[in-house]
């Protein structure tokens, strides 16, 4: 099976602040990083880097060869990621003392994703493949849609959740892949403690994979629930954490590993992930995840 993983590509310019900026402040930061990020990106580093076969697509503008290099570096294909005129999109994020984000993203109109794009990229994929897809880019609905029609698997991380999702036809979708802010914002399930059923009703084919900050995460699929902690780990910046959580999850539960397991591998996955700066260069690799995971903390 192959992932084909459509999404952002951006520029991360990273902001490290004692406490997030309020309104009508001005703060110095402590420090600036520009990194390679990207929810899509960074999806496509988590799985490429558990070990899963992916194909990246999306727009980069002319300054984007970081971000193709960074994507290439890493193992991920990226003959389908195209350039377009003008900057690539990006985002400015302030990391505060606890490693809590607050993310501002911007992509410019030129990288809008036309129907000819999505018939070129869905023209290689077939029957058993998987399209992975995040809420940063424009024409989620073709892509589901052109998945669908080709036997594949459709994969959602719904993030950000904003009021563009609502029109999807979210009911082609076979995965979720979600934190509870999300879930509540699909269901309007304000109670967290709910927000799984509530989501079950509404999606009852879906396998569901809900995270839940400190209290770890939960699976629902095929009538069963597993549940899985958090390894504790010093928050250095929670950038790409859920990023790194749905990349090693797909890729351990599309190479056949049992639900337990692949929550295990996410968990850990993403303390790590925690423990260090930066978006992509915080995914750790599968090497290091089993190490841990074996020595029993990340
Ligand atoms: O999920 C983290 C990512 O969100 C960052 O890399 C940033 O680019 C935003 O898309």
């Amino acid at each position: 099976m192959r992932i084909l993983c459509l999404g952002s590509m951006n520029l991360d310019y990273v902001y490290g602040v004692q406490d997030f900026v309020k309104a009508g402040e001005t703060v110095s930061a402590l420090s600036r990083d520009v990194c390679c990020g990207g929810k899509g990106l960074n999806q496509s580093i988590a799985l490429s880097k558990a070990g899963a076969p992916v194909w990246h697509a999306g727009l980069l503008g002319e300054d984007g060869a970081p971000l193709r290099a960074v994507l290439e570096e890493n193992g991920v294909s990226t003959g389908l990621v195209r350039e377009v005129p003008g900057p690539s999109s990006h985002t400015v994020i302030q990391v505060d003392r606890n490693g809590r984000n607050c993310i501002l993203f911007y992509a410019h109109d030129g990288l809008r994703i036309t129907d000819a794009y999505l018939d070129e990229i869905f023209s290689r994929f077939g029957e058993g493949d998987a399209l992975l897809l995040q809420n940063e880019l424009d024409n989620a609905a073709g892509a589901m849609r052109r998945a669908k029609a080709r036997g594949m698997k459709v994969v959602l991380n719904p993030s950000p959740a904003d009021e563009s999702l609502l029109p999807l036809p979210l009911e082609l979708v076979d995965c979720f892949v979600l934190n509870e802010h999300e879930g509540a914002f699909l269901t309007g399930e304000e109670d967290v403690s709910r927000v799984l059923d509530a989501l079950h009703a509404k999606f009852p084919g879906a396998m569901l994979v809900l995270t839940l900050g400190e209290k770890g995460s939960v699976c629902l699929a095929d009538g069963v629930r597993v549940e899985q902690g958090i390894f504790p780990v010093r928050a250095v910046d929670t950038t790409a954490a859920g990023d790194t959580f749905t990349g090693f999850f797909l890729a351990a539960l599309l190479a056949g590993k049992s639900v337990p397991d692949c929550l295990r591998r996410a968990a850990m996955a993403s303390s790590i992930a925690v423990s260090r700066s930066g978006a992509a260069p915080s995914i750790p690799g599968l090497d290091e995840v089993e190490r841990a995971l074996a020595a029993g903390k990340a």
